[in-house]
């Protein structure tokens, strides 16, 4: 038992008709019964827009695997100063971090079923996987599926704070960290699900869908930036924490998204070693480097002046 993924965020935006037409140009489909909501291929309704004054996270959702879960988080809540217990029932925990207001929801969800993907690599020294025919993503003509919602970077003022509500309330684990700059951690196998960043103000810094490869992030990409290259933020690249591929967006209201793919995966604590990470080597690997935008978004002096 225990969490295992996320389900769902509210996102905040000025403006939800812009931002809804840069999410189904991503990939997402909007939904048929809830305007403002928009589904990825495997994780049905993962993202919510409404419309704020300027960009924010008020919500996020937590899959767990069993209701004893839920009662574990809520036990653990209403002993902690690091939140506020909102509602508490059979089907759903939600507990407010007291650093940042963020609202998380913890429900029971199920996991993600995938399809197989039917792309092919071949590689030297192995069988061929395909012969006598052009890779798949060459010929493809559909727009890239975005699987699943994977994790949100999350800017807060108080770090220390906003980190032991996820570790030490809702039971996530740190997989690799910049000690009170960053925070990856997770609560299933992915690397990292939230990533908890010192900021001047609380702010969604970036949410990444999971996609099936790299010809996807690039794909993916480049769709984006064919049909506005001012969308372009960073890559295509190579993380060095979590080692995903990776290729950033701007959303309408500043928000980055990403395409993301082949993240580490964690079973056991014990069997992970993180490195020991230096100043700005954290950020990437290999690949062009990042804007400075990226580390100081544009928009920060507005989001204190209205935080
Ligand atoms: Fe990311």
């Amino acid at each position: 038992m225990g969490l295992h993924r996320l389900t769902s965020i509210t996102l905040a935006v000025p403006d939800v008709d812009a931002s809804t037409g840069f999410f189904t140009d991503f990939g997402l489909r909007r939904s048929e019964h809830h305007p403002g909501r928009l589904a990825t291929r495997d994780g049905g309704e993962q993202i919510e827009l409404v419309e704020g004054p300027r960009r924010a996270l008020p919500r996020l959702g937590v899959g767990a695997e069993g209701a004893d879960d839920l009662a574990h988080i809520a036990d653990r809540a209403a002993r902690s100063a690091m939140a506020e217990v909102v509602e508490v029932s059979d089907a759903c925990v939600s507990v407010r971090d007291a650093a940042t207001g963020l609202l998380v929801e913890v429900t029971v969800a199920p996991p993600y079923i995938s399809p197989e993907s039917a792309h092919t690599f071949n590689r030297p020294g192995t069988t061929p996987e395909r012969i006598d025919v052009p890779a798949e993503s060459v010929l493809a003509t559909d727009p890239v599926q975005p699987s699943n919602l994977t994790h949100v970077v999350y800017g807060t003022p108080d770090q220390p704070a906003t980190l032991a509500f996820f570790t030490d309330v809702l039971g996530f684990e740190i997989s690799d960290q910049i000690p009170g700059i960053i925070a990856f951690t997770r609560c299933g196998e992915v690397h990292h699900n939230v990533a908890i960043q010192a900021a001047p103000v609380a702010f969604p810094h970036h949410i990444a869908f999971e996609v099936d490869d790299i010809d996807d992030v690039v794909r993916g990409g480049q769709h984006m930036v064919d049909i506005d290259p001012e969308r372009h933020m960073w890559g295509v690249g190579r993380h060095a924490i979590g080692s995903n591929w990776y290729w950033y967006l701007r959303d309408p209201s500043g928000t980055f998204v990403e395409y993301t793919s082949d993240i580490d995966r964690i079973t056991a604590q014990d069997l992970y070693q993180p490195k020991e990470w230096d100043g700005h080597e954290f950020l990437y690997s290999f690949g062009p480097p990042p804007p400075p935008e990226f580390v100081e978004p544009a928009d920060l002096a507005d989001l204190i002046a209205g935080g």
